[in-house]
């Protein structure tokens, strides 16, 4: 049982929620230490994404039915009930399965019958659903924290939230961004196809390409070989906006993705980063890619940044709520509170002071968040605007949707756009 899949997710979703680390980072760690079910990696990693998106759902058949509070399990107890319930409610598994993985639950301490999995199996989704009212309600349903719920229908409104949340649920296709001066994108494409990937040109961009079903992508050798980079459609925007053509900065640049894009218009980039630990793993991304000889790595802290005031231009991509990740990375729904959104838009305000600071007249920046709060998007631009004396100015290409009362900043949507949930505005000195 200790290599089933339902384990295996148990021990990668109880580290991920105990130390608030990625899902792809935990399961690197523990694939590398494994790698005699190196095989089933993908197959662990759709079975986790599918049980996070139903997480509430399932916390709800073991308080309501099975009265087993949730939160005061420990945290392998917690994922492996997890794990156990999303296998009986929604995969169609065999009884001697799931009565060894449920021996093995109760040898680990979890106090849990085979009449217990066949209640929940029994049990219809909406009758556990009756028991909760309103806003709470439908946060179960979507198996979202409560407070996202509440501030995405007061920020964008019931209909347009439903269908947000929906898109959170469902797979988006993954972005690869082609390498444009190792292939092009159709060689790129027939190969893909070959391969067994289903995959399109993006119609916005022409130097990406759409997958219906991502998995196993990092592994083919052209990957490896650098011919594309796996990166968001609303990330490879920036570069397309930023209409950078000489030198700049990007304040926070790890893992390097926008960096590399944007250098390979001008030639040349600086890519400043404050944790030591995250450089090894840029600098592999970049050689990969060819990216490396074009840019300059420097380990530093941009709220006080090693420049004068000088002609290079500016990309602040700071963290964030990541509210816009909700879908893709669903790990973050056990974790995201609202003092996330203050915190980092304190810190955000401070880079963009920072940033300002050194950027002369005629000279931009680009600032852009995988977030959806208007707090750390157009509340922080017009800050910017009204104390750093910076003006928000029209860019191409515009493919998202009006800022909320900024025009020229644009915000990207899972349920339109079919990307993260995404913001980049451009401000520049005038
Ligand atoms: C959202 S990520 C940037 C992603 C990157 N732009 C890309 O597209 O690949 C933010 C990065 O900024 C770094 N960071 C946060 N605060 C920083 C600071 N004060 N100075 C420099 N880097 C910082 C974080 O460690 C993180 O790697």
């Amino acid at each position: 049982m200790e290599k089933s899949i339902e384990v295996i997710a148990a021990k990668i979703l109880s580290v991920v929620e105990k130390k608030r680390l990625s899902m792809r980072l935990v399961m690197e760690h523990y694939f590398r230490k494994n790698q005699d079910v190196e095989i089933i990696r993908g197959v662990v990693r759709a079975y986790l994404l599918g049980l996070l998106r139903k997480y509430r759902i399932l916390d709800a058949f073991a308080e309501n039915l099975l009265d087993i509070q949730v939160s005061t399990l420990g945290s392998f107890q917690r994922s492996l009930l997890r794990s156990i319930l999303y296998e009986s409610k929604f995969r169609d598994v065999k009884r001697r399965r799931l009565e060894s993985l449920l021996k093995f639950a109760r040898k680990n301490g979890l106090k849990i019958t085979w009449q217990d999995v066949v209640l929940v199996k029994n049990t219809p989704i909406r009758e556990v659903l009756r028991r909760y009212q309103g806003v709470e309600r439908v946060a179960v349903e979507y198996s979202l924290p409560t407070w996202v719920v509440e501030y995405s229908f007061k920020l964008l409104g019931k209909r347009e939230s439903f269908k947000l949340f929906k898109a959170f649920n469902k797979r988006q296709p993954t972005w690869i961004r082609v390498i444009t001066n190792r292939t092009t994108r159709e060689k790129l494409l027939k190969v893909l196809e070959r391969r067994g990937f289903e995959a399109f040109p993006d119609k916005d961009f022409d130097d990406l390409i759409g997958i219906r079903r991502g998995e196993g992508l990092a592994r083919i050798p052209e990957h490896k070989s650098g011919l594309f980079v796996i990166q968001e459609k609303a990330s490879v925007l920036v570069g397309y906006v930023s209409g950078f053509r000489e030198i700049f900065v990007d304040f926070t640049s790890s893992p390097g993705l926008k960096l590399s894009h944007i250098s390979e218009r001008t030639g040349y980039g600086i890519g400043f980063e404050i944790k030591h630990r995250r450089i090894p793993s840029m600098k592999n991304i970049l050689e990969r890619i060819g990216s490396r000889d074009i840019i300059d790595i420097v380990n530093t802290d941009s709220r006080v940044p090693p420049l004068r005031r000088g002609s290079s231009n500016i990309l602040l991509d700071p963290d964030c709520s990541s509210l816009g990740r909700l879908g893709v990375s669903p790990e973050i729904r056990l974790w995201i509170t609202p003092d996330y959104v203050s915190r980092h838009r304190e810190e955000q305000r401070i880079l963009l002071k920072s940033a300002s600071g050194v950027l002369e007249k005629g000279r931009c920046l680009i600032y852009s968040t995988c977030t959806f709060t208007i707090e750390e998007n157009e509340e922080n631009i017009n800050w910017a605007v009204e104390e750093l004396g910076l003006e928000v100015v029209e860019v191409e290409p515009f493919i998202g949707v009006e800022g909320i009362g900024v025009p020229f900043a644009q915000r990207l949507y899972p349920h339109i756009h079919h990307t993260i949930g995404f913001f980049v505005a451009k401000l520049c000195k005038i």
